[in-house]
């Protein structure tokens, strides 16, 4: 973990209210792990005064990418920040997506992915890195309307199926993506038990927590809470875990679905 200053490459607008903001890392970007986060000050007036944690969206030599959906003021003043400006920040923090608990490599070389929303940001890093170890990957993306669903060239580039659903249904199936997965699951299940990884609104990820017990799947859900410090040191963002109370900013974000009291 190391606070510094970055220089903005660019911040673009990618869709409605979606933006892909780059900065330059002053060491190698390289050791960052998908689904940690980083913690930044979106400007350099008093407010807001918190930090805001992004996700990791894509990982370079000696550049990160973030994704951020613009939702309040912090990601509104980020929106409107400028290539060239420098950014306040903490990173790399929180642990990040394990790819095998147990051998350090992917358990059958099979994921799927899951990402609701905004929840889309860390887990494009996290494709990358399963098909570095030739995994083969299915996506299933959940957005409002199509014009919300996000990084879907990113996915096809790196993954053997894509899988879309949308609220109001102007792309892919009409309805929840968790309808979706419980309908392509049987298929995928009479091949192989993959590692599932899911980011996005806690009610989805409860219920993928749900469909993984019941299948027996392993899974890890990268959660969103407030934050205040993002270092492990206001208490402000724990959640209960069948061990206790765990802090999603420095035990997580990343949690194993079956650990977390929903
Ligand atoms: C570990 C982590 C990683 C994240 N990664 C990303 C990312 O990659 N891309 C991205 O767009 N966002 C990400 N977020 C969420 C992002 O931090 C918030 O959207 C941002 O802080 C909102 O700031 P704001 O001032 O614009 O909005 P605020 O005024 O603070 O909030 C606006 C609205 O968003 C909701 N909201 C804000 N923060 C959260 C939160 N942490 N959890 C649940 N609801 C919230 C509020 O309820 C409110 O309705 C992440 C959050 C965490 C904890
Ligand atoms: S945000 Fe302060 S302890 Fe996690």
């Amino acid at each position: 973990m190391k606070l510094f200053k970055a220089r903005i490459i660019s911040n673009n607008k990618i869709a409605p209210d979606h933006y892909v903001l780059s900065f330059k890392m002053p060491h190698a970007a390289g050791g960052v792990k998908p689904g940690q986060f980083f913690n930044i000050k979106v400007n350099d007036a008093c407010a807001p005064l918190l930090r805001r944690p992004f996700g990791a969206h894509k990982i370079n030599r000696n550049k990160i990418e973030i994704l951020y959906k613009v939702v309040g003021k912090a990601t509104e003043i980020l929106a409107a920040r400028k290539k060239g400006g420098k950014l306040d920040i903490i990173g790399p923090l929180g642990n990040g997506f394990t790819i095998n608990p147990q051998t350090g490599k992917l358990a059958n070389r099979q994921a799927i992915i899951v990402a609701g929303g905004h929840g889309v940001s860390p887990l494009i890093a996290l494709a990358k890195k399963l098909s570095d170890y030739g995994a083969r990957i299915a996506v299933f993306i959940g957005a409002r309307t199509k014009n919300h669903v996000v990084c879907r060239e990113d996915f096809k580039r790196l993954c053997a199926k894509l899988y879309v659903a949308t609220e109001d249904g102007t792309a892919g199936y009409k309805g929840l993506i968790t309808d979706l997965l419980t309908a392509k699951l049987k298929n995928i299940l009479a091949h192989n038990t993959p590692t599932m990884y899911a980011c996005g609104p806690k009610t989805m990820l409860k219920e993928i927590a749900g469909i993984a017990k019941r299948h027996r799947m392993h899974c890890q859900v990268s959660l969103e809470e407030y934050m205040a410090c993002g270092i492990g040191t206001c208490l402000g963002c724990a959640v209960k875990t069948k061990t206790g109370y765990k802090l999603v900013c420095k035990d997580g974000p990343v949690f194993n679905a079956k650990d977390i009291v929903w």
